[in-house]
């Protein structure tokens, strides 16, 4: 099953993916992971996509799109794939949909979850996640079991992504406006676009892609 998931920034896709990857066993391939990543070891491209995230902007989709045929051309691709973050313009779309015909792949589904973009905001502001695993939490919606301790692997320290900070957030709604939001006719156009309504709980929202997925 290859999926995608769509939305504007902090609508859920990071949580929902992660669950995907639990319970459906597929790979999770979140571009904002791996620029985050690049960026962490001080490589040449993570040099470039820091000052691009910093700005809350696009990373240029040859990037991208480079980025994102290495992934699916590696072998933990056996029971499908969930991209988080990618396509994110026409350009990497269509790359990614040559990209996939070639090896004789599709995408079964394309997720949007729709989320008004002032519960956005709340959203973003409040994420934090585990330094030493990564898991994800909130400060109002998702606080660890145990204040100040990681549910997952015990680590006290926390930490906060630098573009979410409101200013940045409000350039990266904009972008995803301008040059995400055209994937949805494209998809549509395509017969596979689904929309679940991302506002509720992370249990509603997770309950919504679970009844959609049963129609696979
Ligand atoms: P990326 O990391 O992909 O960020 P994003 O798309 O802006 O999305 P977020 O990770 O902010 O949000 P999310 O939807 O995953 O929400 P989450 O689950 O965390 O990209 C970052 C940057 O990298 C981009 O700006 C760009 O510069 C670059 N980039 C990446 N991919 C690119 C590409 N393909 N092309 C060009 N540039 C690219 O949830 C948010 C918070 O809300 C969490 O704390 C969560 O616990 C909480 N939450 C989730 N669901 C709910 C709910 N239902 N109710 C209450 N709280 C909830």
């Amino acid at each position: 099953m290859n999926l995608v998931l769509l939305g504007p920034p902090g609508t859920g896709k990071g949580t929902q993916a992660q669950r995907l990857e639990k319970c459906y066993d597929v790979v999770k391939l979140s571009t904002g992971d791996m620029l985050r990543a690049a960026v962490a070891c001080g490589s040449e491209l993570g040099k470039t996509a820091q000052k691009i995230m910093e700005a809350g902007a696009l990373v240029p989709d040859a990037i991208m799109v480079d980025m994102i045929a290495q992934r699916i051309e590696t072998p933990d691709r056996s029971n499908g794939f969930v991209l988080d973050g990618f396509p994110r313009t026409t350009p990497q779309a269509d790359a990614l949909g040559k990209m996939l015909a070639a090896k004789d792949m599709k995408l079964d589904r394309v997720i949007e979850i729709k989320v008004d973009d002032a519960a956005l905001i709340e959203r973003i502001t409040g994420r934090f996640s585990c330094a030493g695993c990564g898991a994800g939490y909130h400060e109002k919606f998702r606080r660890p079991k145990v204040d100040g301790v990681c549910d997952s692997c015990g680590a006290t320290e926390f930490t906060r992504r630098q573009d979410d900070n409101p200013e940045t957030v409000r350039a990266r709604l904009k972008a995803y406006h301008r040059q995400t939001a055209p994937l949805l006719p494209y998809y549509r156009e395509k017969g596979i676009l689904e929309t679940v309504d991302g506002a509720g709980s992370i249990e509603e929202v997770w309950g919504r892609i679970e009844a959609l997925l049963g129609r696979v």
